[in-house]
């Protein structure tokens, strides 16, 4: 199944990759929250294959919603990860496919198709950039950590903008980056190019495989406070482990707001 993934991976990242920088059709989903015709046409390719290959497995998509079937397994799909990058011919978004079986995530695929990187990672099995083990950095101090967040599509309504812990953040590291592919955020930490990332209110298609790429890479990924991580719970905390608790003590200093 992996293998599978990989191959529908690479051929969604294909179809992105000889769309950006072309006409595309921009529909709006929220006030700043876009959706094209080719975030449709990557999910439409890859719910294709899954339905010949694994008919009876569950499907989540970012764009279609889940088909519940029933099935102990769901393929967690975001066609396009880094949608406002890709409208802007800014070339930095992935393809992001995850396998659960019975809720927990067992295989990840992220592809980064301007790159050509494929991150790929099974439960017990360890994480490759390109066929190639990887592992999370050894940055041991929050003074010396690159980190990475993203911020939700309601920055401009929710408390919840993730503006106090950027800022928190931006006073205790080294220096902070907002790339705008969540998927590609975790994979980096997997890799070792960040040392830690956060955010808020990811949808479970954002980060399923991202997660486990870090945890397969020996990082750790938690919620704000420590508690096991979860595709379907609003808080993601990735780190290479050494950095976790001192990223924790920074969330902590922002007040819990409603
Ligand atoms: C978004 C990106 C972004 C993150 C947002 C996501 P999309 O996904 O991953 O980095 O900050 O929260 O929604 O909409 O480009 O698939
Ligand atoms: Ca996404
Ligand atoms: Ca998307």
């Amino acid at each position: 199944m992996l293998d599978f993934a990989i191959r529908v991976a690479e051929e969604a990242g294909r179809l992105l990759r000889d769309r950006v920088g072309t006409t595309i059709d921009i529909g709006l989903k929220g006030d700043i929250n876009i959706v094209t015709d080719v975030d449709l046409a990557s999910e439409r390719l890859i719910r294709e294959a899954i339905a010949s290959h694994y008919p009876r497995h569950q499907v989540l998509g970012e764009e279609g919603g889940l088909a519940d079937s029933g099935s102990d397994y769901r393929w967690v799909v975001d066609p396009l990860d880094g949608t406002t990058n890709f409208a802007h011919g800014f070339p930095m978004f992935a393809v992001s496919i995850a396998l659960e079986y019975k809720s927990q995530t067992i295989l990840g695929v992220v592809y980064d198709p301007m790159r050509d990187e494929l991150f790929a990672a099974e439960r017990g099995a360890g994480a490759t950039l390109n066929r190639r083990p990887i592992r999370v950095s050894k940055t041991a101090e929050l003074t010396r950590s690159l980190l990475s967040t993203g911020f939700p599509y309601d920055i401009r309504t929710s408390s919840l903008n993730n503006l106090d812990h950027w800022k928190n953040f931006a006073m205790n590291a080294q220096a902070l980056r907002r790339i705008g592919s969540a998927a590609l955020d975790l994979c980096y930490v997997a890799c070792g190019r960040f040392d830690g990332f956060w955010e808020l209110n990811l949808g479970a298609w954002d980060s399923a495989a991202g997660a486990l790429m870090v945890e397969e890479a020996g990082g750790l990924v938690t919620d704000f406070s420590g508690q096991p991580f979860s595709n379907y719970e609003p808080e993601t905390l990735a780190s290479n482990g050494l950095i976790h608790q001192p990223m924790m003590q920074v969330l902590a200093l922002a007040k819990p707001s409603a």
